[in-house]
């Protein structure tokens, strides 16, 4: 059961988010099954190469096959340790391949980690409610702004996660993290 006490204090830290996130993981998974939460968790953050780029990995740090997220279903959201750290969703599309965008797992009302609830197709943040849309536009406060993304590509069959920093496709303006 998620400590919703804790979740709300200013001083929650991101360590534990990322504790919260696994555990939520595991409690949802283990529950009623009403979210595709990923199964891939995160490990420490890793500096990026050339071009700002990592390669994706799970939570012992080791790289992720491209095969082995393509293998999940359609609509399934797959997260896995992205730029920084952060936790960031991937997408398996309905023709099966994986989205060029991915979402970062972190709110921008005040930065809880939050799970994808397939039933509403939507981000949903239990710390204060926000919610987003599947593109990571906010569909109800408080979070002011659209969820942070980046690019995502398939080379060979590593995922390569690089910052988005072209105009966002959501609102068609400069990125607000850029
Ligand atoms: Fe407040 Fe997500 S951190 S709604």
């Amino acid at each position: 059961m998620i400590n919703s006490s804790a979740i709300d204090s200013p001083s929650f830290s991101r360590r534990q988010l990322l504790n919260f996130l696994t555990g939520t993981t595991i409690a949802v998974t283990a529950s009623a099954g009403l979210y595709t939460v990923g199964k891939f968790l995160v490990p420490p953050a890793e500096k990026t190469g050339a071009g700002g780029g990592i390669i994706a990995k799970d939570v012992l740090g080791n790289a992720i096959p491209a095969s082995q997220i393509l293998a999940e279903a359609p609509g399934t959201r797959a997260l896995v340790a992205g730029l920084a750290g952060d936790p960031t969703y991937l997408i398996v599309k309905e023709d099966g391949s994986i989205d060029s965008i991915g979402i970062v797992d972190v709110c921008t009302h005040l930065g809880c980690t939050f799970p994808w609830n397939g039933n509403d197709q939507e981000f949903q943040c239990p710390c204060h409610g926000s919610r987003y849309h599947p593109d990571g536009s906010v569909a109800r406060g408080p979070a002011p702004l659209p969820l942070k993304i980046v690019q995502v590509a398939v080379v060979d069959d590593h995922i390569l996660i690089t910052p988005w920093t072209a105009l966002d496709p959501r609102t068609g303006e400069k990125p607000w993290w850029v």
